[in-house]
């Protein structure tokens, strides 16, 4: 059976970030689970805020196109978003936005967010766990994008409380959710790819 590959990045780049802490715990579960994983964080690919004057002037930035290659080379792609407002945050948006204005060749548009799998969690301090931002991505990734989001998801509360002194999942129900969705996640992308 093909070794599933899977691009894991958080929505945050904050020192400490709950939802990068989130993203490093998947990442370091998927590779146990025998998944090809590219752990990356979005830090290491900055970007101007969108304009269209511009793209109409330079293009699309380096970093876009790069992170558009990247998602066309996994089949699966894990999305640790925080929540701001009851959104995504402006960092995570602007990304995927840019992402989605990169078309290579005779391509499809959107190419970067089709034949592939996205799964989403969020964490945050509050009692919703950044849920409402989960929504809110799974919108512009499923209705914008024309991504296929599996529906399984975790949205992680209290998240200051969430993680030990390495940084891993303290509560044992908690990582065991996190594994089901990624288990979701790499049968998806085997039955995708
Ligand atoms: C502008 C702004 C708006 C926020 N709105 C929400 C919110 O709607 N719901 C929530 O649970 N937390 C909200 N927060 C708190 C974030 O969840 C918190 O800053 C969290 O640490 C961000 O994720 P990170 O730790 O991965 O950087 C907000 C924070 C900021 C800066």
């Amino acid at each position: 059976m093909a070794i599933p590959k899977i691009l894991v990045f958080a929505g945050s780049i904050r020192t400490g970030s709950f939802n990068a802490r989130l993203a490093a715990n998947a990442a370091r579960q998927l590779a146990l689970m025998d998944a090809e994983v590219t752990h990356i964080s979005l830090v290491d690919y900055p970007m101007p805020l969108y304009d269209g004057d511009h793209e109409a002037r330079s293009g699309q930035p380096e970093n876009a196109v790069k992170l558009k290659r990247l998602f066309m080379a996994h089949g699966g792609v894990f999305i640790a978003s925080p929540e701001y407002n009851a959104s995504v945050t402006p960092l995570l948006k602007n990304t995927l936005d840019w992402i989605s204005r990169v078309r290579e060749g005779r391509e499809a548009p959107l190419a970067a967010y089709k034949d592939r799998v996205f799964a989403l969690g969020g964490a945050s301090n509050g009692n919703y766990g950044a849920m409402r931002s989960l929504l809110a991505l799974r919108q512009v990734l499923e209705i914008g994008c024309g991504a296929l989001v599996i529906p399984d998801q975790i949205a992680l509360p209290r998240a200051a409380d969430a993680y030990d002194e390495n940084d891993n999942l303290k509560d044992e129900q908690t990582v065991k959710r996190l594994k089901g969705v990624l288990q979701r996640l790499i049968d998806m992308t085997r039955q995708l790819t």
